[in-house]
């Protein structure tokens, strides 16, 4: 193999590497948005959840949630507001102690 051949590939490595790199940066989970239930929640004069995953990611470890409290797949976990005032799902963290209380309802829900 030339020399030049040999930097050649060493670079097109290093391009390939670097793009990888991109993508796994890329991954942002952002704002999720919950919506299934938006027919009860409209005649409870609620709109849509917005979850902030990404500011939940620098709060919390992924081990505080998954897979314990969540599934870690979209729309896969059954959330009512029963379970979340039995304690489950959004309800383990927004008690009031350790994150605003679940009577604030326009904190995670959009206006109708
Ligand atoms: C405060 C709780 C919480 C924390 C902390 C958390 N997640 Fe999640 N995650 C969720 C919820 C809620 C969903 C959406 C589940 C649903 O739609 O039913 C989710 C969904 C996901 C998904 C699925 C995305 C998709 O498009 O299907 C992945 C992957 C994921 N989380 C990874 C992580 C990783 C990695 C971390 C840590 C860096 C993390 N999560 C931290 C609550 C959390
Ligand atoms: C593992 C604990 C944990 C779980 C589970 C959790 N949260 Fe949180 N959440 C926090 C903490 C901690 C904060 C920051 C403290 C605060 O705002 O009271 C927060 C803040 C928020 C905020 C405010 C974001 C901002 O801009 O300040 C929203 C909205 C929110 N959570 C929605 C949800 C929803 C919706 C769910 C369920 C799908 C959920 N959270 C589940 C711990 C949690
Ligand atoms: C910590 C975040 C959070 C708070 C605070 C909150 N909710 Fe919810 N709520 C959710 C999530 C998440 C869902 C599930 C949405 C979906 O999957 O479509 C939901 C669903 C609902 C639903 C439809 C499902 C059901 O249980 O009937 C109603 C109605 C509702 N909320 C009303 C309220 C009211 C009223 C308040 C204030 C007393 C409130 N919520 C406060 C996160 C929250």
């Amino acid at each position: 193999m030339s020399k030049r051949i040999l930097l050649t590939s060493l670079w097109l490595l290093l391009t390939v590497l670097t793009a990888t790199t991109a993508i796994a940066e890329d991954k942002e989970l952002g704002d999720m948005i919950f919506s299934s239930k938006i027919d009860s929640m409209k005649q409870a004069g609620m709109g849509e959840v917005i979850f902030p995953h990404t500011l939940h990611e620098e709060q919390n470890s992924c081990s505080d949630c998954h897979p314990d409290i969540f599934i870690e797949k979209r729309n896969s976990n059954d959330i009512t507001m029963q379970k979340n005032m039995d304690g489950n799902f959004c309800g383990m963290c927004h008690d009031s102690i350790n994150a605003f209380a679940l009577y604030e309802c326009m904190s995670c829900h959009q206006e109708p």
